[in-house]
Parts: structure tokens; sequence; C-alpha cells
């Protein structure tokens, strides 16, 4: 049999820290346990109606059966740049500042490529979203972990990135509200990143996927909105979680028009754009109504209250969060992150282990508010029983 030496890129790959559960959570499952999944963060709610209908009616126009415009349709980044100033008073100059994205994931896998090389760094946050390390070392680069820390509010301390570190470094990632921590930024924050970056010459991205999920009248902000930002780095936005479109993959970079000409220059060749009908459909997302995005909210502000509430009332230990629909918890004495999601596997309830995003995140684990409000309530009975 031949075998197929892997490129030294996958080799290079960190350990799938979730393999372990991934076997547990099937071997229970066939024990015929009913499992209630809080460990993925994909929305159960639908895609609101009148973007399904701008898809429909999208897909029986034969122009939209061709290779789209591979850095967008000009309709769908004037449609972006229009959804920045109102939601963020920020200008963008569609034609220059905007790329459609086939979902975030694809731009922010894709720009190191465009920016970094062997010997190069990327600043990455740790306990994170794990493409921005993964992608650093597709392209041959070095990942520096930032450690985020309850102490500091989850947010990098720029001065603690050694000096050598930030000589290296070409990209910085960020990405507020956070997942997995659920902590939010403001602008003085950003204006920080934003003078520190100037300083080193480094390119921000900023992964922006979670700013409309907010609780309690909380607007995020955007990292463009800090003084000089655009000129420093690009935002990635997503429309997954905001419209509940996460299988349609659809998402944009906005910002420094250097950035974004880079990254379109490998997305030109690797990919063809994003479908024209999925574009209209998300035209129709950021134009129209925006109330199904409150509908949203409301939701996971009620599944948000069940789940803080009755954790707590069981001794665990949490913020309650102002953003993202995600619950960063402190696992109780005695355990460790691993040991506390096998735990509850016992009793049928999935979630995920802190450090499976990193190392700091050893001693937390998290909660996806993905489920409905019943079966939210129904972990909590079933982790009370777990008797921890
Ligand atoms: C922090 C963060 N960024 C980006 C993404 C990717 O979203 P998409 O590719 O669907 O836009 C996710 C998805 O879970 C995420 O959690």
């Amino acid at each position: 049999m031949t075998t197929f030496e892997k490129a030294e890129r996958l080799r290079r790959l960190p350990p799938y820290l979730f393999k372990e559960i991934d076997r547990k959570k099937a071997e229970v499952k066939a024990r015929g346990v009913d499992i209630i999944d809080l460990g993925i963060g994909d929305p159960d709610l639908p895609t609101p109606r009148h973007i399904i209908d701008a898809m429909r009616e999208a897909v029986e126009n034969p122009a939209t059966h061709r290779y789209p415009a591979y850095a967008g349709m000009p309709a769908f980044k004037a449609a972006v740049a229009e959804w920045y100033k109102e939601r963020f008073g920020v200008d963008l100059e569609p034609e220059k500042e905007v790329l459609a994205l086939i979902g975030s994931k694809e731009g922010i896998a894709h720009l190191p490529l465009a920016f970094i090389g062997p010997g190069d760094v990327s600043l990455v946050p740790t306990p994170g979203y794990p493409v921005y390390n993964v992608a650093t070392l597709f392209a041959g680069g070095e990942p520096y972990f930032m450690p985020l820390v309850r102490e500091n509010g989850f947010l990098p301390d720029l001065n603690a990135v050694p000096e050598d570190a930030a000589r290296r470094a070409k990209v910085m990632f960020i990405n507020y509200p956070n997942n997995p921590t659920a902590a939010v930024a403001e602008v003085d924050f950003f204006n920080r990143v934003v003078e520190f970056a100037k300083e080193k010459g480094i390119m921000v991205c900023h992964d922006a996927a979670y700013t409309e999920i907010a609780y309690d009248g909380y607007r995020p902000a955007s990292f463009l909105q800090a003084e000089g930002a655009k000129e420093v780095g690009i935002e990635f936005h997503s429309l997954s979680k905001t419209y509940n479109m996460t299988g349609w993959r659809v998402g944009f970079a906005v910002g420094d028009s250097e950035a974004i000409e880079g990254l379109g220059a490998i997305k030109s060749n690797v990919d063809s754009g994003v479908f024209e009908a999925v574009q209209m459909a998300g035209i129709k997302a950021l134009r129209g109504d925006q109330t199904c995005v409150q509908d949203m909210i409301d939701v996971y502000t009620e599944r948000r209250d069940v789940m803080v509430e009755g954790l707590r009332a069981a001794g665990f230990e949490m913020e309650t969060p102002k953003a993202s629909f995600y619950l960063w918890i402190g696992v109780p004495e005695g355990y460790t992150s691993a040991r506390l999601v096998a735990h509850l596997l016992e009793e049928g309830v999935v979630v995920t282990p802190g450090n499976g995003f990193g190392e700091p995140g050893e001693g937390y684990f998290r909660i996806a508010l993905t489920q409905r409000k019943e079966r939210l309530a129904e972990a909590i009975e079933r982790i009370k029983a777990a008797k921890l």
C-alpha cells in the first residue's frame, strides 16, 4: 500500500485536543444516552425568512449561476459600506476597502499567506479561535501567544510582548466580543492597539464575528472606530452569527486597502468568490429590516439568564456576558478542564474544555447558548446531578 508522507505544514498542526472528548461522546451516545450538546457555536435558530426569500429569488436568475466577481459584487460591497456607516459611523470606500469572503474563517485563514513568511511572527491571543494560530503555521510563520487572563479583562497585555517578538511580528490577531471568553473591548483598548501597531509596524486583524450579539442594550465597538485604525489594519466580519447563516458561507473584510488588496490577491488564486445568489441574500440581510437581530438577541438573553442563574445556584463562577453567545465558566476546585468535561459527558452534557483553546484556558470550560431554553434547563439539572 502506498503511504503518502504528509507535508511539514500538516505535521506542524497542534494536537487536536478534542479527540478524547469526541471519542467519549461517541461512546456515551452509543450507550443510548440523550446528549445535550453545548459545545458548538453554531446557532440553532433558522435564517430569517426575508433572507431566505431573497436567496430563492436570486437563485432563479441565471445571471447568478456564473463565476462571481471575485472580490464581491459592487452592490454587496456597497451594502457592507452602508452598514458600517450606519452601525459604527465608519466610512469605507467599497471598491478598495471591502472584500467579500466565503465566511470570515476563510479570510482569516488566507490572510497570513499574503503577509507572513518564514521567520515572521503573528501575535495570537490564547485562549483563542484556533484558526489564527493554524493559518500562521500554514504560512510558515511563528505564532507568539498573548495570554488572555481574567485579571486583565481577557485583553492582551501589549506591554508584555517581548521586543524580539514585536520586532518580527507582521500581523496581530485580536477578537472582541471574544470567543471563547465572551470578553468585550472598548475603543480605548483599540486606540492602544493602533498606537502599538503603528510603533512596531504591525498589521492588526480584528475578528469581529460577534459584534451584533450583545445584551441589555450594549453595543460592541468596531476596531475601525479607533483613531487611525484604518491605516493599520482590517476587520473580519461575518453574517454567520448575526443572521444565523453559518451554512451559507458569507462574510467580509474591511479596512486598510493594502491589506484588502493582499488578501484579495491570495483569494483570486485560490477561490472564485461567493455565490452571487448568496451575496444577494447578504445584501437583503444587511439592508433589510433589522428586527430579526433583536428577536434573536431576545432569545439568547433568555437563555443566558436561565444558564447564568442556574449555574451560579449550582456553585459555578462566571461573569454575566455582555456579548457573544458563550459562557466562560471556572471549573470547580479539584477538577481540571478535561476531568470536568469528561464528568459532565457521563450525564449527557457536552461542554468545551477551556484548555482546548490554548493553555491559559485551563481551569475553564465554555458553554454555547445554542440550544432551546428547555434543554438548557435540563442541562442544569443534569449538571447539578453530577455532584461536582
Ligand atoms: C471568533 C470567530 N471568528 C470567526 C468565526 C468564523 O465564522 P464564519 O467563517 O462562519 O464567518 C467563528 C466561528 O465560530 C468564530 O468563533
